[in-house]
């Protein structure tokens, strides 16, 4: 029998939007007469052959939710199996002539490496951080900065209560994306992000004088990537599977100096993982279903070493080493239509 069944795998962090891609890959499949193989827990179920056949009704009724049905992990095959082949032999016995990944920067660097040594590869770019290369907007984002947005309105309430500045982190990895399009959305009076270098005086001089100008509270977005205030370091950061760093918790450093340097108290919340789980909007529902069946459309067609991208509203193809680029950075121009209102 020929090799044509499609495999699909979802690895690295998970974010909302992933079971809209998995059913319309399953959808599309099917659709084009292929049979659909789910792999578990990303790269470790091509290492340990964990898969599950995917038909119609496996994929009834997870559109709108949040998480992957396929489960995911952080797992390389490059470095916690024997590469290439801990993933042929899998394919090869589920007779999978074509593998749809699902996945971060770090996922589609290993899914491009898997490329060049002859697997047939269709990536599709899943982050909320919004930092690939090659695609307009990455599912997930959009219902990231949906959360952070009702978590900036909720805190201003607190805010405006005790006369306090509140700072709410948020995650992105080293791109203020997150940051720059929620701080914006909820209205937030100042925004620190990665790509733009700060001077918590100066920062503290603004709240100062907004709070002067009768406005006794104010609210901070704070990215998790920023660098520490000078003169302070970071708190203690674990690397993941990935070799990525673990970020997290600057603003607990910020919070104390800026108390010292306005007067005001401050106080910290560090949204999380709330960024990544629950619901899909209906934006990356309708995104995450498009870049499905245009990935395994793609698949189908032969098409290979290609990532599905949203190009000017179009779903297209574009070479997958696109996503192995650096992190595409916060555009300035959504950074500085934000700081138009800042301590205003
Ligand atoms: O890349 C997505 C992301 O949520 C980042 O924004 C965050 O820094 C990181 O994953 C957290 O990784 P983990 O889920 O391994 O803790």
């Amino acid at each position: 029998m020929t090799a044509d069944r499609i495999g699909v795998l979802t690895a690295g962090g998970d974010c909302p939007g992933l079971n809209a891609v998995i059913r319309a890959v399953t959808v599309g499949g099917l659709a084009a007469g292929r049979e659909v193989v789910g792999i578990k827990n990303g790269w470790d179920g091509l290492m340990q052959n964990d898969t599950v056949d995917l038909d119609r009704d496996a994929v009834r009724g997870i559109l709108g939710r949040g998480g992957t049905i396929l489960g995911t992990s952080r797992r390389d095959p490059y470095v916690h199996g024997a590469g290439a082949a801990s993933v042929r032999e899998t394919l090869d016995a589920h007779e999978i002539g074509a593998l749809i990944v699902i996945g971060g920067d770090g996922t589609l660097r290993t899914a491009t490496r898997l490329g060049q040594e002859g697997i047939h590869i269709v990536g599709v770019p899943k982050t909320i951080d919004n930092d690939i290369h090659g695609t307009d907007v990455t599912f997930g984002f959009h219902t990231a900065v949906q959360i952070a947005t009702e978590a900036i309105d909720r805190l201003t309430t607190t805010a405006e209560s005790h006369n306090r500045i509140m700072i709410l982190e948020v995650m992105g990895r080293t791109a203020g994306w997150i940051a720059a399009t929620a701080g914006m959305a909820g209205g937030a009076d100042m925004i620190l992000v990665p790509e733009v270098p700060y001077d918590l005086d100066e920062v503290a001089a603004a709240l100062r004088g907004r709070h002067q100008l009768g406005r006794q509270y104010s609210t901070v977005v704070v990215a998790e990537g920023i660098e520490p205030p000078s003169g302070t370091i970071s708190p203690d950061r674990e690397v993941d599977l990935f070799g990525f760093e673990r970020l997290g918790g600057v603003s607990y450093v910020i919070a104390p100096l800026l108390e010292e340097k306005t007067g005001y108290e401050a106080r910290v919340t560090v949204l999380g993982y709330i960024q990544r789980g629950g619901s899909p909007t209906a934006y990356d529902r309708v995104l995450g279903t498009r870049l499905g069946l245009g990935a395994v459309e793609m698949a189908c067609a032969g098409a290979r070493d290609v990532m599905v991208a949203l190009s000017g509203g179009q779903i297209s193809p574009v070479p997958i080493d696109e996503a192995c680029r650096e992190p595409r950075l916060l555009d300035r121009s959504v950074y500085d239509a934000a700081a138009a209102f800042f301590a205003s």
